[in-house]
């Protein structure tokens, strides 16, 4: 498996998104399949496990803990803090106390002294993102945490969390349909050094071509509610896939290939994790690693899946509300 940088890390080029074995898509595997899965990625020389708090409030942090507690010198653990479920409903709180509070859970969970990369899930509108940072600063000081990273933040408030502690990472969405880290983050991103982690890198699916009809996702499965899988977007965006599917084909490679191959041409410092609940999936995913696209199809492939052809907003209004990332006019 080739390698890639994250601050002090070294990470798999390709990580591990293990948030759809606990949480957000249905139907979940049961927790021997998942656990299964853990292992397979780990044996395949996946090396970045990425969870959080949220994801099956605690149950996928506990998922990861038990099943790779053992070989936990072999791989880097990553997880998130400042969003959780209160009261049945997803709460951000990003207060110093509630992250302090958050990072202790999440090591008893995962049953381990140190988390490698742990991240503020969102930036709390309530606190200043110095006062959420300098938290988590102290966590690195008290050896709770190695790397601080952040998520679905802007470049703006990636330069003010920068300047109170290195930030050796940002998990913004980002893939072929999802571009919004184009505009100015990529940019702060390598400015400072900070490595770009690519979530739902597969479009949540789309991208692989496997999904074709998303009304039959059973609930409480979450694309239901994204309006780019619904009506009138989703017909239109399936369309995408026709000539996408050929540049595919003159890679040499699947759908899902692709689509990683893409990202990891747009930068060194870009590392996907996407996430799967299927051992197939996992291995045809992480071949994307060795995948080599030319220049001028990297430019096609960009070309033909990109905000100006893609239908439909990533998220509904309530939910774009909590994220703090730049937008196309
Ligand atoms: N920071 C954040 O706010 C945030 C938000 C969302 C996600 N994330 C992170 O990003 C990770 C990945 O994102 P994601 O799971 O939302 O999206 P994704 O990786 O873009 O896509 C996952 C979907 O694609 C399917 N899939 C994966 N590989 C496939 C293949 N080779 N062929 C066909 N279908 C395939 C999966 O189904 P199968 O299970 O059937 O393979 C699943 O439905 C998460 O696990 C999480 O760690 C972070």
């Amino acid at each position: 498996m080739h390698t890639r940088r994250i601050g002090s890390l070294e990470v798999s080029a390709i990580g591990l998104g293990c948030m759809s074995l606990s949480h957000a898509y249905a139907p979940r595997p049961s927790p021997e399949t998942a656990a299964a899965l853990l292992r397979a990625a780990l044996d395949a020389g996946v090396t970045l496990f990425d969870t959080a708090m949220l994801y099956g409030n605690g149950a996928n942090e506990a998922l990861v803990g038990r099943t790779l507690g053992a070989e936990r010198s072999r791989f880097v653990l990553a997880s998130k803090g400042g969003m959780g479920i209160v009261d049945g409903r997803r709460t951000i709180d990003a207060r110093p106390q509630t992250i302090r509070q958050n990072c202790d859970e999440s090591l008893a969970r995962l049953g381990t002294d140190v988390i490698d990369l742990y991240y503020l899930h969102r930036l709390d509108a309530k606190v200043p993102i110095e006062d959420s940072v300098g938290a988590m600063a102290e966590l690195v000081h008290a050896g709770k945490v190695r790397e601080i990273g952040l998520s679905e933040v802007s470049a703006a408030t990636l330069r003010r969390a920068h300047a109170v502690h290195p930030i050796a990472a940002v998990q913004n969405e980002y893939s072929l349909w999802t571009r919004n880290v184009e505009i100015a983050l990529l940019a702060a991103c390598r400015e400072r050094g900070t490595s770009l982690v690519a979530f739902s890198p597969l479009a949540r699916g789309f991208l692989t071509g496997a999904l074709r009809d998303p009304s039959t996702l059973p609930p409480p499965d979450i694309r239901r509610e994204m309006p780019r899988f619904g009506p009138p977007h989703w017909e239109a965006n399936l369309r995408l896939l026709v000539p996408y599917r050929r540049l595919a084909d003159e890679a040499g490679c699947t759908m899902a290939q692709l689509a990683l191959a893409w990202l990891l041409a747009q930068d060194e410092a870009i590392v996907p994790i996407p996430g799967t609940t299927s051992l197939a999936h996992l291995h045809e995913n992480l071949g994307a690693a060795d995948v080599a696209l030319p220049a001028d199809l990297v430019a096609r492939v960009g070309a033909t899946i990109d905000r100006r052809t893609v239908s439909g907003p990533r998220y509904a209004p309530e939910r774009q509300a909590d994220i703090d990332t730049e937008d196309f006019e």
